[in-house]
């Protein structure tokens, strides 16, 4: 048991950042692309490349910004390799965040330039499915975890999540 609390909080806008993306993600999940075919409607492929490059350049702001100015709030005394999973399921996540917009924003390409009956398009959207769902898996983890400090009440809950504070 950590005997360590941690007061750290996160910043205004660093929390702004997790959880503007938290719905922008749920969002690209429910709108996804359902069937290659929708990309055919002009309207509807500009709408998708643009919410792409925003989803993009926002995610790239925020990584920046994060690994620049914030740090865990993981207890100092938190064994090593816990600290190690905690940053590998973080860093796992940005990667997995950049694969989902990259690779969508490549299959967008292939479609444009006609490719769209091609076997480079069929590989690219399985490995869009497949970063998608390894990024479920992780995000299940994550919030596991999170779960697990709000019970252990060390202080790392609250530094990120405005709900089911803990008592100072
Ligand atoms: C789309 C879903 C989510 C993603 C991609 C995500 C991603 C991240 C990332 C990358 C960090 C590290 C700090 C940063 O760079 O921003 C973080 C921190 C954190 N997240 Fe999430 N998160 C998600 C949802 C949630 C949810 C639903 C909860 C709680 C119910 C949560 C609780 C936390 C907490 C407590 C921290 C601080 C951990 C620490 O300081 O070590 N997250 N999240
Ligand atoms: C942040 C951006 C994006 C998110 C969050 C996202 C999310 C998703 C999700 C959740 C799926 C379903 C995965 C599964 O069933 O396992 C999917 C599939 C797909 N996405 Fe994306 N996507 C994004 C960007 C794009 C872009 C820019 C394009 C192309 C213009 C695209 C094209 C597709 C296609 C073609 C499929 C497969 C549809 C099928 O099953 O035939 N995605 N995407």
């Amino acid at each position: 048991m950590s005997k360590q609390k941690n007061y750290y909080n996160y910043s205004k806008l660093g929390k702004f950042f997790h959880w503007g993306f938290v719905i922008l993600f749920v969002y690209g999940v429910a709108k996804q692309v359902d069937n290659i075919n929708q990309l055919k409607d002009n309207t509807f492929f500009r709408f998708e490349i643009l919410f792409a490059l925003i989803f993009l350049v926002l995610l790239l702001i925020r990584i920046i910004y994060m690994k620049k100015t914030q740090k865990t709030s993981l207890p100092e005394d938190t064994p090593k390799l816990q600290k190690k999973a905690a940053k590998i399921v973080h860093n796992g996540m940005y990667v997995l965040l950049l694969g989902t917009v990259l690779s969508g924003l490549l299959i967008g390409f292939l479609f444009w330039v006609d490719l769209n009956d091609n076997f480079l398009i069929d590989i690219t959207i399985t490995i869009h499915e497949l970063i998608i769902n390894l990024l479920y898996f992780l995000i299940g983890i994550h919030i596991l975890a999170a779960t697990y400090h709000r019970l252990k009440n060390d202080g790392v809950w609250s530094s990120m999540v405005p709900f089911f504070k803990e008592k100072k």
